[in-house]
């Protein structure tokens, strides 16, 4: 229950879906909690989320910024740092889809997915990093900070129709693991969660219809849909001591979607 306590973190992309579900589940693990969400419209979803935090005895707070703003997410830190004095953990999840067929993917398409998935993870993780080398160590984690980036399956599966995308998260599995590199040095730990098939909206139409579902889960060796708080969990034991030697790894919460199951009857 009380794993994360004293420690700090922030959850961008926190109003909904696996975001939603890790900040409540860093929260429950008693970490002070910081619900990120990108405009004004996704206001409301991101206070429902504090509620639910601060009503289950935890602490919330949400804050607005696009990640791929330089300015916005600069400012987000300095509140957050003001309102919680540091971060400890930071769990890099805002991320979206825009999809098309390749030969009709606009520019627009490619550069907001981007944006958002691999230079918003860049951005946030650069302002943390300051943050943790001018914290200082604490008593209550090993680690002078923890950074857990959302992949996806994606950042080894490729994904027709789905370039953009993909692109951007093969390009946060190279980033986790050069910042891993560069930070492991100063005990700083920066892994990534490559989740699966979560039912969340993202993807509700690959799981809402019983013909979509069925076909889904051909996908899936473990034959279920994962739940946003298979992730929540994952994230709590990444951003914990218990996975102190842990850094430059993704760990795939997919049922095994990442295990080739077409080759489970063919080849
Ligand atoms: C995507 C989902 C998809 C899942 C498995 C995720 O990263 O966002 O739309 O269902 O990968 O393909």
């Amino acid at each position: 229950m009380d794993r994360l306590k004293g420690q700090a973190a922030l959850v961008t992309g926190a109003s909904s879906g696996i975001g939603k579900a890790t900040a409540i589940a860093l929260a429950r693990e008693g970490a002070k909690v910081v619900v990120n969400h990108p405009v004004a419209v996704t206001a409301k979803d991101a206070d429902a989320v504090v509620n639910e935090i601060n009503n289950d005895g935890g602490t919330a707070i949400a804050l607005q910024a696009d990640v791929s703003k330089e300015n916005e997410v600069q400012a987000m830190f300095a509140e957050m740092v003001k309102q919680f004095g540091t971060i400890d953990v930071l769990v890099n999840n805002a991320g979206l889809q825009r999809d098309a067929a390749f030969k009709d993917m606009t520019l627009e398409q490619w550069k907001f997915v981007l944006d958002v998935n691999l230079t918003g993870q860049f951005l946030c993780a650069r302002e943390a990093v300051r943050e943790f080398l001018r914290r200082g160590f604490q008593p209550y984690s090993k680690s002078l900070g923890k950074i857990i980036c959302m992949s996806s399956v994606h950042e080894v599966i490729p994904w027709a129709g789905h370039v953009n995308y993909a692109a951007s998260k093969g390009g946060v599995m190279l980033f986790m693991k050069s910042i891993a590199q560069e930070l492991a040095p100063m005990k700083i730990r920066v892994n990534s969660i490559g989740p699966g098939a979560i039912k969340t909206p993202i993807n509700r139409s690959a799981w809402e219809s019983p013909e979509a579902l069925k076909s889904l889960l051909t996908l899936i060796p473990y034959e279920r849909v994962g739940e946003p708080s298979d992730i929540g969990n994952a994230a709590v034991w990444l951003a914990s001591d218990e996975s102190e030697y842990v850094t430059g790894t993704t760990l795939f919460v997919d049922g095994g979607m990442t295990l080739y199951p077409g080759f489970a009857t063919g080849g």
